[in-house]
């Protein structure tokens, strides 16, 4: 008799399990359907700390992060014809040109994983491109929601730009000073052992990026000063843009972004 009675609430456990399930997925795909999308934007000079924060958005959100970056530089290592397009531009510090890059972005952003919203990282950097993306949205119901604008001094970037290593597979940073590798070894002058750089989740090896010279970023930056900057003025009328100081240690930054993201950061 006990053991029917076990049986019993064990199955009714089952079906209340089973029925919070379905009640879950049935609001997730409500709000899917019918809620705009969470579209934010991460902007900053090269080196001003994007890729470093945005997978803390990604884990603590569920939003993926789009790195137009990440993208290309996959293209080029895959030999694509995007990447065989892109490759040359990307490796003297150059932004790509308009159109490839709308291209990349308008597919990306209807993929299933973006259906609860996604986190642009390095798009758009051009009035072009900012244009493009409004289009695309307006054609949803849709626009950006909230731009991080990272601010950091440009004499600490050069610093950040040279010392970093990055892990393919996931676009993880790391810098050899302010962000090292779990793994890393000094040799005798201080120069990190290239055996040691691995990514701390992986263990995979690290690499640096065919752009990231003081030469190569002297051109990212007036580029980004020219073309890129004035967005800020396009998205400051939405007043939909927070500025977070980049120059203060990651942490610092992390706790930033955090509040910023946050409903206690909106105006009552
Ligand atoms: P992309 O990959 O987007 O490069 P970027 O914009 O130059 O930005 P970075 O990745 O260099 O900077 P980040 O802010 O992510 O820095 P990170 O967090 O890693 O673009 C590359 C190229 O692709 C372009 O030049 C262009 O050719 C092409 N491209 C891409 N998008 C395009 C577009 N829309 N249109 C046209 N062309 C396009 O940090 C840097 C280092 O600093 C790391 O080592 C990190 O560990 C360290 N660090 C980060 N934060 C801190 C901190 N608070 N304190 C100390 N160290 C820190």
């Amino acid at each position: 008799m006990a053991a029917a009675a076990l049986a019993m609430s064990y199955k009714q456990e089952q079906r209340e399990h089973y029925d919070t399930k379905a009640e879950l997925k049935r609001l997730k795909d409500k709000y899917d359907y019918f809620w705009p999308r969470k579209i934010m934007m991460l902007f900053g000079a090269p080196g001003a700390g994007k890729g470093t924060q945005g997978p803390n958005i990604t884990k603590t959100l569920g939003l993926p992060q789009l790195s137009t970056g990440d993208m290309l530089r996959e293209a080029v290592s895959h030999g694509t014809p995007l990447g065989i397009k892109a490759q040359e531009a990307m490796a003297s510090g150059s932004l790509v040109t308009d159109d490839l890059v709308i291209g990349i972005i308008s597919d990306r952003i209807q993929e299933p994983d973006c259906g609860a919203g996604f986190i642009l990282d390095g798009f758009p950097r051009t009035i072009a491109q900012a244009e493009a993306l409004d289009e695309l949205l307006i054609q949803t119901g849709e626009r950006v929601n909230l731009i991080l604008a990272f601010e950091v001094p440009e004499d600490v970037l050069e610093e950040r730009i040279c010392g970093r290593w990055m892990h393919k597979g996931s676009g993880r940073s790391y810098h050899v000073k302010f962000n090292p590798p779990k793994a890393m070894k000094l040799d005798a002058k201080q120069v990190p052992i290239t055996g040691t750089m691995n990514d701390d989740e992986t263990g995979e090896a690290l690499y640096q990026r065919a752009d990231d010279t003081k030469s190569a970023l002297v051109k990212r930056l007036s580029d980004y000063n020219n073309l890129t900057t004035p967005l800020l003025d396009h998205y400051d009328k939405a007043h939909i843009v927070k500025r977070i100081n980049g120059g203060l240690p990651i942490k610092q930054v992390t706790s930033q972004v955090m509040l910023a993201m946050s409903k206690k950061h909106m105006k009552h």
